[in-house]
This record gives structure tokens, sequence and C-alpha cells, in this order.
């Protein structure tokens, strides 16, 4: 692997992120006790005989494992973790217990955070090599998601702390075949890259960045790119993205990425990606309290590019596309007002009632491009609604969608790899809600209920009638406060889910 290629053409973004310089991943290929590694994450199924890592380290210190788990000083329970002290006899000097909880409730998401969550205690100093050992007989999806978590809860938000709250492993060694080793690693690759970008101050990353980043990756995995900026996209008619860059210094762009993987030219799968590099509201400006985390508004695209990235390197069987919509949506003197009506590439006009209901309106015309592609599905990531965090808590991203099949596809592959998603319903009636006196439609619902649902159904007039789920990942997406399992800040919710949605759909 090539260390970390440089970033973003025109920016100053000047450290070397760590999360994304390739970690080193091996194959360890002795015992627990034996392992070359200063510190062990040793994985614990509830209510079961130890597996043979466990039984290992039992035995040599006597038992005392065995012991501790029965007084409940080691905790076997999901996610749970306990560090051991004091260990002697063993090449390993420190080592930390996770409890993966009962078998059956063990799925890639389990294992993904219980992992992560040990990664991360480790992560507090460095450490030039850690050994994660798992009970022995787990399933490949387990093993990826684990050493997915384990990259992953390693890399902290502190992109431009001197003194860094989190160290990335120098070695990773781990006990799994070496196609599990590669697709784990493709894996946490992807979720690391969505959370570095939008870790990144919207100083840092804004359109031009972000769309240099596209380009690095395409680079990287020989991928077709094309961007369009402000010119391009006013000559193919973007009128209602291009009235949100409007108050911006920023050039507004349309990022394409292109992986084929399968046969043809149509893209099977669209993913189509918000991309607010920052959201002040514009004119109806948000207070400070709800602007501070919003250069985290760009997650939906940042979701997509991390997911491309993983599916080039798993490479999948399939045509992926990726349309990333990148503005800034500022107050500057052109800014869009609100009463203005916007022309959206397939001709519906839309009037503004709020110019902070602007990723709908970037989402509109990137919809309308991905559709032109005729992919058979698409899907759509965005940090849209506050009234989706409300309904769904956040931990949990909203699904809405114009055809039930694909949406059930696209849920039972979250569900397969553990990460939680609920449908929110698209009743007709909440289309007379966005009906204006003026345009086909506005912006904004009447008053606030029912905000994530409204806000779909504006996109829905956008995609053509064509298979599509919209997926608000406004309460996932970031974290406030640190997780068990990550940092605050990004997370790169829903990167693993669409990796698997294009690897169910390779195989269908
Ligand atoms: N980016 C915000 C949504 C958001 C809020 C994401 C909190 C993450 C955390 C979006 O652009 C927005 O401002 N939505 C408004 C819509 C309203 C004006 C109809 C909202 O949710 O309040
Ligand atoms: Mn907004
Ligand atoms: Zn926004």
């Amino acid at each position: 692997m090539t260390a970390f290629d440089g970033l973003a053409v025109g920016s100053d973004v000047n450290h070397e992120p760590r999360c994304e310089r390739a970690m080193e991943i091996t194959k360890v290929e002795t015992s627990v006790l034996e392992a070359p590694a200063e510190a062990v994450v040793l994985g614990l199924l509830a209510d079961e005989p130890l597996g043979r890592a466990a039984a290992a380290l039992n035995e040599a210190c006597d038992g005392l494992l065995e012991e501790l788990i029965e007084r409940e000083e080691i905790a076997t329970a999901a996610e749970k973790v306990t560090p051991l002290l004091g260990l002697r006899g063993m090449a390993p000097r420190q080592v930390v217990c996770v409890g993966l909880g009962p078998r059956a409730a063990l799925d890639p998401g389990v294992a993904f955070r219980a992992v992560g969550a040990a990664a991360r205690q480790l992560s507090s100093k460095e450490r030039a090599s850690v050994a994660v050992f798992l009970p022995d007989d787990l399933p490949p999806a387990l093993q990826e998601a684990a050493l997915a978590g384990s990259m992953t809860g390693c890399v902290g938000q502190d992109l431009y702390r001197a003194e860094k709250k989190r160290h990335p492993f120098g070695q990773l060694l781990v006990d799994a075949p070496q196609e599990t080793v590669a697709s784990g690693r493709a894996l946490g690759e992807g979720v690391n890259l969505t959370r570095r970008l939008v870790n990144e101050p919207a100083d840092r990353i804004y359109p031009e960045t972000f769309a240099a980043e596209v380009r690095r990756v395409a680079e990287k995995f020989h991928l077709d790119c094309e961007v369009w900026g402000r010119e391009r996209l006013t000559a193919e008619r973007c009128g209602s993205l291009l009235a949100v860059a409007r108050g911006s210094a920023k050039e507004p762009q349309l990022a394409m990425l292109h992986y084929r993987g399968g046969e043809g030219d149509v893209p099977a799968l669209a993913l189509i990606g918000k991309g607010v590099t920052f959201d002040s509201g514009g004119l109806s400006l948000k207070p400070s309290e709800g602007m501070k985390t919003m250069k985290s508004d760009m997650a939906g695209a940042a979701t997509v590019l991390g997911a491309l990235q993983a599916i080039a390197a798993l490479q999948l069987p399939i045509n992926v596309s990726g349309y990333m919509g990148l503005v800034e949506n500022m107050t500057g003197p052109d800014a869009y007002r609100l009463g203005d009506v916007l022309t959206a590439r397939n001709g519906v006009t839309i009037e503004v009632h709020n110019t902070d209901a602007e990723g709908r309106l970037v989402l509109a015309d990137a919809l309308c491009v991905a559709a032109e592609a005729q992919p058979e599905h698409m899907i759509d990531l965005a940090t849209l609604t506050g009234a989706c965090v409300v309904a769904l808590g956040t931990n949990v991203a909203g699904l809405m969608t114009n055809d039930q099949d694909w949406c059930d596809e696209v849920a039972a592959a979250a569900r397969d790899v553990g990460e939680p998603v609920w449908q929110l319903p698209m009743y007709d009636e909440f289309d007379e809600q966005i009906k204006s006196g003026v345009a086909d439609i506005r912006n904004t619902g009447e008053g606030r209920w029912g905000g994530a649902i409204t806000a779909a159904k504006l996109l829905e007039r956008f995609v053509d009638k064509r298979s599509w789920t919209h997926i608000d990942i406004a309460g996932p997406a970031f974290a406030d406060k640190p997780l068990s399992w990550c940092d605050g800040g990004g997370t790169g919710a829903l990167v693993r889910t669409l990796v698997e949605v294009a690897r169910r759909q390779s195989r269908a």
C-alpha cells in the first residue's frame, strides 16, 4: 500500500491524516501468548466456554480469566471493555477484554462497535502493534466488521491537536484469513475516509477541496471522474443547486464518480450525497448553537465517497456511480432569498420559504443528473433534517422511498451489517404540504410537523419515478459526544450499509 498521497489542490490542509495512511495489517501466525504485539484485544462471547485464544491465556494465568468472568469483574456483555492489569509470562504486555454478548445477538454491528471500543481504549497512547483475537469460529462477515472496527476505533477527530488523544496503531495483527483481512481493511479505510472528511473543518474542506479528494480517490482506484463547476452547472441548468451556492465565495461543484465492475455502462446503483460543506442556514440564519457542527453537513457526500472507495477496493462485480452535490450555504451579498423562485434541472419551479432547507435544493439537481443515467436503483444520503433526529434519535437513520421493495432491500442490508435504520411513511397527504401558490412546489412543509417526510417528498419530485430510497443521516452521521466505539465527530455511519447494498446487488 502507498502512504497517504497528498490532499486537496488549493487547500492548506497540511497535516498528515494518519487515519488513511495505510495501517499495516498482518495475519497473526502465533498463539496469543507469543503474539508479537504489545497489546492484545480479546473478544469474549457471553455464556459460552472460552475460545482457543482465551483458553490459552486463561491457562497461562492459572485460571484467572475464567475466575474474573465468573465473578463478573470481566464483562462479556456486548461492547463492554475490561483491561487486564499485571499479566506476566506472555509476549503481549497488555490485554483488553471486550464482550461480544451472546452469540445469537452477535451481528457485524456488535462486532464492529465492540472491537472498536477496545481499540479506542488502547489508542489512548502510542502502540507499535496490537493483535486482535476473537472466538475461532466466527463467520467472515463478523471478522471483517471487527477488523474495520479496530481500524476506526483507534482514529480520532483530533486532526489539529498537537497532543493527540488517539494514536492509530503502527501495526494491526489479526487472526483471520487473508481475504477477510483485505475486505475488512477496505471497509475500515472507507469508513475512516468518510470520518476524516466530516471532521475536517469547513475552512479546509469546501466544494473545491472536496472535489479534489474525489479526484484523488478516482486516480488511486482508476475510476472515471467528472466535476462540474459553476459555469458547467449553469449550462446544465442546475438552478436549484446554484441558488444555494450564491451566498458563498466558494465555487459550487457537482462531483461524479463511476466505478465499473459490472457489465455494460448503465449503473446498477446510483449513490447521491448532500455535500453542504458548511450550513449557516443562509438568510434564514441558524443560531450559533445549531451552526456549531454544520461542517458535518457534507456527511452524505462523504458517505458516498467512502462507500465508493470501499466498493472499488473490494472490486465488486457491479457498476456504481456516485454524485456529490457540493456547495456552501452562506449569507453573502448575492445570497438566495426567501420568496425567490428557482428552476431545477428538470424544469420544476421551487419557491424558497426557508434558506436553511437547502439540502433538498442541492439534491434536487444532483438527483436529476443521476436519474438521467437511468440507474436501476438510486439511494441518496443526506444530513437533511433536524426533524428526523427528533423522530428517530441520534443513532437511527431514516428511510423514505417510492419503491417499497427497494427500501426493504436497503433495510435488509443495514440489518445484515448491524446499522440501525427505520422507515418513515410517504403518504400522499404530505405532498399537499409542499404545494406553493407561486411555483410548482416550495422548499418547506407547513410548520415543522413531519419535516423529515416533507423534505423527502420534495426529493421525490426529482428522481423521475425511478426506484429510489432516501436515507436521512442527520442523527447518526455526527456524534456530538464521544461514543464508546468512536471518538466524537464523524462516525462513518451507513458506509458499511452501502457496501452491503452493492454486494447484495452484485449477487442479485
Ligand atoms: N443540515 C440541516 C439539518 C441538520 C440539523 C442536520 C441538525 C444535522 C443536525 C438542514 O439543512 C436544515 O437546516 N434543515 C432544517 C429544515 C427546516 C428549515 C425546514 C431543519 O431541520 O431545521
Ligand atoms: Mn440547513
Ligand atoms: Zn443543511
